[in-house]
């Protein structure tokens, strides 16, 4: 038996190379191994304010990026939290063993209660609870995510210890599998790159766009002209080489960046190529999928179908172990 594997993602109608490279190509080199299940969670979206016309826009938008971005839908599980009624089922129950104040200490809790001060709303707070029950719905072992996600999953642990103790073993406690790199940052080289500060370059940026976002991005701030030397260790550039550029090329662009033979602008445009070269497939997959909103929402609905053959079958379970089965 494989092990199962389970992540999701906002749909925001955007996937950035921070999403790609935190999470996403680590659910694609997963499928081989393991027995996966991705979801788009629309229903953790709907707790910062949103438009309602749009979702359903971006909820395909969001399923085309993750199918050119190699999440085969013949593969793997692919479909949308909320057409599988059984994670806001599970949440409930899940809720009432996990203590308020736990959820009070979570750190992107206490940042979202700061940048919505006007929506501080429950599901702001129970967000790891859902979290929680989209990973135990299906007994998942392995959770490819960024960093940023990492406490969500110790809480998702602690829930399951807690559950297990009370009604007895029930689900196993999951794992977390950080992807190749946990926290990219944006290009103002300071924050997390996240599609709500507009800091991103995205996984299907044309050609020029990415140019027009790389030109204006911060590199290291102490070096003011081209003729003085830089500091690579500082440079958020630098380290965007490193994900997307030969190891040659990150030895040269780091050397001339020293000795100031390379200018900024020369290694963004190094860069910039790279980084076409591996985003160019995918959005070109992602163009293919255009036009064809029907296949991919028959896609989605079967993937539900899929999901909640397991999540029916967990229901079940936990519904006679906390005794409303009668
Ligand atoms: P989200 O768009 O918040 O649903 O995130 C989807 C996945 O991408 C999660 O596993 C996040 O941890 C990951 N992620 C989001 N932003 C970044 C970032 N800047 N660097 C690395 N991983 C990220
Ligand atoms: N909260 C995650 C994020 O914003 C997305 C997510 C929802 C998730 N449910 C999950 C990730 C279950 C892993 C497992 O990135």
């Amino acid at each position: 038996m494989k092990k199962r594997v389970f992540s999701g993602i906002q749909p925001t109608g955007i996937i950035h190379i921070g999403n790609y490279l935190g999470a996403i190509k680590r659910w694609v080199d997963l499928i081989e191994e393991y027995d996966c299940i991705y979801s788009i969670v629309d229903y953790h979206a709907i707790t910062v304010s949103y438009d309602p016309k749009e979702l359903p826009i971006r909820i395909i938008e969001s399923a085309k990026i993750l199918m050119a971005a190699g999440v085969d839908p013949d593969r793997v599980i692919l479909f949308v939290q909320s057409s599988v009624s059984e994670h806001t089922e599970l949440e409930w129950i899940l809720n009432t063993i996990t203590p308020v104040g736990d959820l009070e200490r979570m750190t992107q809790y206490k940042d979202k209660r700061q940048q919505n001060v006007e929506n501080i709303n429950t599901g702001l707070l129970t967000y790891p609870v859902l979290m929680a029950s989209d990973i135990l719905l299906y007994k998942a072992e392995v959770i490819p995510v960024g960093e940023d996600q990492k406490q969500h999953l110790e809480l998702t642990r602690e829930i399951v210890r807690k559950f297990n103790r009370r009604f007895g073993n029930t689900f196993p406690e999951p794992q977390t599998l950080l992807g190749v790199a946990p926290r990219i940052k944006g290009l103002d080289g300071n924050a997390k790159m996240s599609k709500s500060l507009n800091n991103y370059i995205a996984l299907i940026e044309e050609k020029e766009d990415i140019w027009n976002k790389l030109r204006i991005a911060v590199t290291d701030p102490a070096r003011k002209r081209r003729n003085d030397p830089g500091n690579p260790e500082v440079c958020n550039i630098y380290s965007l080489h490193k994900y997307f550029s030969s190891e040659e090329e990150i030895e040269k662009v780091n050397k001339g960046c020293r000795n100031a033979e390379i200018g900024c602008v020369e290694c963004k445009k190094i860069l910039a190529e790279n980084m076409d070269r591996v985003i160019a497939p995918i959005r070109e997959k992602k163009k293919s999928f255009d036009g064809k909103e029907n296949l991919v929402r028959e896609i989605l609905y079967s993937g539900a179908e899929q999901a909640r053959k397991i999540a029916v079958q967990t229901m079940e379970e936990v519904r006679e172990k906390i005794g409303v089965k009668f």
